[in-house]
Parts: structure tokens; sequence; C-alpha cells
């Protein structure tokens, strides 16, 4: 029977790599998906399948709950309300790393010996460290995102020296336990641990400002993975090992693309560098020039004298749900032989891919679906760009404003091309909470309204055409 299980494991991990290399291009990534589907499958079924201590009941009730949670929460959550799930998802990973490892320290059948007691208690203490991290930070992150915590940095004084003393502390702790028996000296050291290592986790997540969020979603993700790896070690699951891993290395290096893509460098992010001077909330306001609201009739007449159009998404298409608009607005548009093309920052929106995911939903061709530094160049050439709910993504600022909080960001550079046309409901800031130097430019005009029905409503005045 485990050679069976461990075939089927097997198996699941060839499932879950070919399902990261699927996810990896717009075109394979339904496949990708199927092959994560299948790996997890018989992962379960493998692993229920292996129980040996007939403790099947406790087992179907925590799936048939965790099934109909689950379910629920996936036909009920809001594409926007995304990051803030994925982030309590990664905090019940945090959570089952630290149960399963403290479940493990006092287990009273556990009876090792020498090296095999030292590697028992380094997995214990180890997957507690982490999970215990992770359960905290991805609850804050949770909070940021939801609204309820504000999105202000957390600076209290020295903040650097009490992580490095809360880490030492805890090596200090690692050092007696590890080779220690189990006691009530023991569970002491366990316990501090346990605590230090939540308010760590708290801490370190509400030290990263507003604008960074993007990298702490995905490396909470990198940390569950390593979490889950911790636990695959502690219940010598080489499954969980090798998922863990997966998870967390590719977490690691989503992490370091996006610093990349937010020209960030990635310990100053994990440290809370990015808006770290408390700015972000707020911002500066003031911006020199004047407004220009345009109206749908405008827009529509701007459309029909453009030859070459780009089309700039943001948050605020994913809370219009105006991907569908867009799609067949893009669709007229070609249709009248127009060069329509898309461009996509790399935070756009509150997840990884937020802005492709939409637009592959609406049936958007991905081939004129570029990526910031694709078409940033030819935006000087480009007749009218629409802006659609995408604010921080395309602030002037970034690159023209040292002292900004989000100076150093690449964005696309819109206002070099002939016309930028705004569609946002008011003048209000975007995530990072700095003001938009973009919407005061000669070149800007403000469609002020819902960006789905503002695009309807234009659709509706081009289709005479
Ligand atoms: P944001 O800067 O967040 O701005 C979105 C804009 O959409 C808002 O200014 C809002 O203005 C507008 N909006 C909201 N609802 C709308 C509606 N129904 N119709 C039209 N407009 C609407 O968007 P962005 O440019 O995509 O930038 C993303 C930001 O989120 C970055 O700061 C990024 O760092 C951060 N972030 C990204 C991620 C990832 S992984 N992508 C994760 C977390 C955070 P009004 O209220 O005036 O309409």
């Amino acid at each position: 029977m485990n050679s069976v299980i461990s075939m089927a494991y097997l198996f699941s991990a060839v499932m879950f790599i070919l399902s990261l290399g699927g996810l990896s291009t717009h075109e394979t990534a339904r496949r990708g998906n199927y092959y994560g589907m299948v790996g997890m499958a018989v992962a379960i079924i493998a692993t229920v399948a292996g129980i040996t201590s007939g403790a099947y009941l406790p087992v179907a009730i925590a799936m048939g709950v965790g099934a109909v949670v689950g379910i629920h929460l996936a036909r009920k959550v809001e594409m926007t309300a995304m990051p803030q799930l994925v982030a309590l998802l990664h905090s019940f990973v945090g959570l089952a790393a630290v149960l399963i490892g403290w479940g493990g320290y006092l287990d009273p059948r556990v009876n090792l010996v020498g090296a095999a007691h030292i590697v028992h208690n380094t997995e214990i203490f180890i997957g507690v460290f982490i999970g215990a991290i992770t359960l905290t930070g991805s609850i804050v992150a949770f909070g940021k995102l939801q609204g309820l915590i504000s999105g202000k940095p957390l600076m209290l004084p020295a903040r650097h020296w009490l992580n490095l003393i809360a880490i030492l502390v805890c090596v200090l702790l690692g050092a007696w336990f590890i080779p220690a028996d189990v006691g009530p000296t023991t569970i002491v050291y366990l316990l501090v641990m346990t605590s230090i290592a939540l308010l760590l986790g708290i801490h370190l997540i509400a030290a990263i400002g507003g604008a960074d969020m993007p990298v702490v979603i995905s490396m909470l993700n990198s940390y569950s993975g390593w979490a889950a790896a911790a636990t695959g070690f502690m219940l010598s699951n080489d499954l969980l090992i090798v998922i863990g891993a997966l998870v967390g290395s590719s977490g690691a290096i989503l992490s370091y693309i996006m610093c990349r893509g937010m020209n960030r460098s990635f310990i100053s992010v994990i440290l809370g560098g990015f808006g770290s001077d408390g700015e972000v909330a707020g911002g500066d306001g003031e911006v020199e020039g004047e407004v220009v609201a345009t109206s749908h009739d405008e827009l529509a007449e701007d459309l029909r004298n453009a030859e070459s159009i780009v089309i700039v998404p943001g948050f605020g298409m994913a809370v219009a749900h105006a991907q569908q608009a867009v799609s067949d607005l893009t669709d007229k548009l070609r249709k009248a032989g127009k060069t329509v093309r898309f461009g996509i920052h790399p935070v756009a929106g509150r997840l990884p891919g937020h802005m492709n995911v939409l637009l592959a939903e609406a049936n958007v061709p991905y081939d004129i679906v570029l990526e910031m530094e694709e078409i940033n160049d030819d935006l000087p050439k480009t007749d009218l760009v629409l802006v659609i709910g995408a604010n921080d993504t395309v602030n002037p600022d970034a690159v023209e404003k040292p002292g900004s909080p989000i100076a150093g960001m690449p964005v696309l550079e819109v206002w070099k091309a002939g016309k930028v046309v705004v569609l946002k409901r008011s003048m209000a800031s975007g995530y990072a909470g700095v003001a938009n130097p973009l919407f005061y430019k000669e070149n800007s005009r403000m469609l002020f309204g819902d960006a789905k029905e503002s695009l309807q409503s234009v659709l509706g005045k081009l289709n005479p055409a």
C-alpha cells in the first residue's frame, strides 16, 4: 500500500510542476489549472488512503466542512476581494503549521533519541516559527486589504532593532529547546517563541506601506509555502515537502519580480522600506494645473478620430466589472480599422495578473495585451490613451518627483501620448493614497462616472457611426 501511496504522491508532484508551468502563459493557463486540480484530487485520495489510525470520521467531517466553506467562498467572492481571500487562506496554512508543530511536540507516543530527536525538535521549532509569522502576518495583510486596518505603515521607534532582537531571542530559545527532552521548561521555550513569532508577524507586515502590499501578498504566499514544507517534515509527508518548496520558491521568485517591477529592493520592502516615512496615506495633494472634464459624446468623437489607441486598465476596471464593455469597445474599434492595444502594469489591480485575468475572461485577444515595458516606448506615438480605473500605475510623480512616496516605481507614461482620457468616478487617489498630476496635464481629460456605465454609453454613441 505504501508504495502505491508514494507513486500517487509522485504523480501529484509532477502534476503540480506541470500546473505551475502551464500557469506561466495565458494560452496554457487553463490546462495548468486542470493539472493542479488533478494533482490535488490524487493527493487528497492518497493521503486519506494512508490514514493508519482509522480516524476516518473526523477527517471526513473536516473535509466536508472545508468543502462547503470553500465552495461557498469560491462562488461568492468578487474578483476585487481575491487578495484578501488569498491573504486569509495563507493564514490557515500558518495556523496549521503551528498546530501540527505543537501537536507533534506534545504527542506522548513520540519517543526519539539521538539525531532523530534533534531533527524532530528542529522541524517543530522552525515549523512553528514560520507558521506563527505567516499566521499573524497574513491576518494583518487581510485587515489592510479589507480596509479594516489603516494602510499606513506602522513606524515604531527602532523597529529594525526590535525585529533583530526578536529573531535573536528565538535563536537562543531554539538552541536551548532543540537538544532538550520534553518537559515544562521546553514547553515554556516553545510558548515564548510562538508568542514572539506571532508578534513579529504582526510587526513585519504592519510596517509595510500601502503601495508595497503587492510584494507582501506574494511574500506571504512564499512564507505559507515554507510553512507547508515544514509541516511536511513534521508529518514525514514527502508530497507536502515538495508542494511547500514549490509554493515557497515560486512565491519568492514572484516577490522578486514584483520588486523589480516597482524598482524596489526586496530587503527594503520586507523591512518596511517603501513609503516608510509615513507619508504614503494622505499624499501630497498640491498639484498645479486645471482639471478638464470631458463627455461621452466627446470621447466617442476622440475615438473616431484616433488611429492608434492604447487602453490602460487598473483596479477601477475590476471594481466596475467593466471588462466586457472594454472588450466590446476594443472589438468595435478594431473592426473600424484602428490599432488598439493594452498596456498592463505589473502591479495594476490588487493581484498579480489581475488585469490579464479579467481581459482574458472577456475574450480580449492575448496578442494585443502588452506588458508595461513593451508598450511604454510606443506611447509618444499613440493618438489616444484610455485610462480605465488606473491611478497609481499612471502617476507621473513616480518618474518626475523624486520626493514622492512612489518615486522610482516605473509607470505607464501615458501623458506622453497625444491625448489621455481618464475614466474614474472622482478625483480620489488610488491605493497608495498619493495625488496624481496626470489629471491636471494639458492633454488630459477626465470622464467622471462608473467605468462600465461610461463605456457602455460611449459604445452606444459609436454604434450608429
Ligand atoms: P489604483 O491606484 O488603486 O486606483 C484605482 C482607481 O480606480 C481609483 O483611483 C478609483 O478612483 C478608480 N475606480 C474605482 N472604482 C471605479 C469605478 N467603478 N469606475 C471607474 N473608476 C473606478 O489602481 P491601479 O493603477 O491599478 O494601481 C494599483 C495599486 O494597488 C498600486 O498602488 C499597487 O501597488 C496596489 N496593489 C497592487 C496589488 C497587485 S499585486 N496588483 C496588490 C495590492 C495593492 P475613483 O474612486 O475616483 O473612481
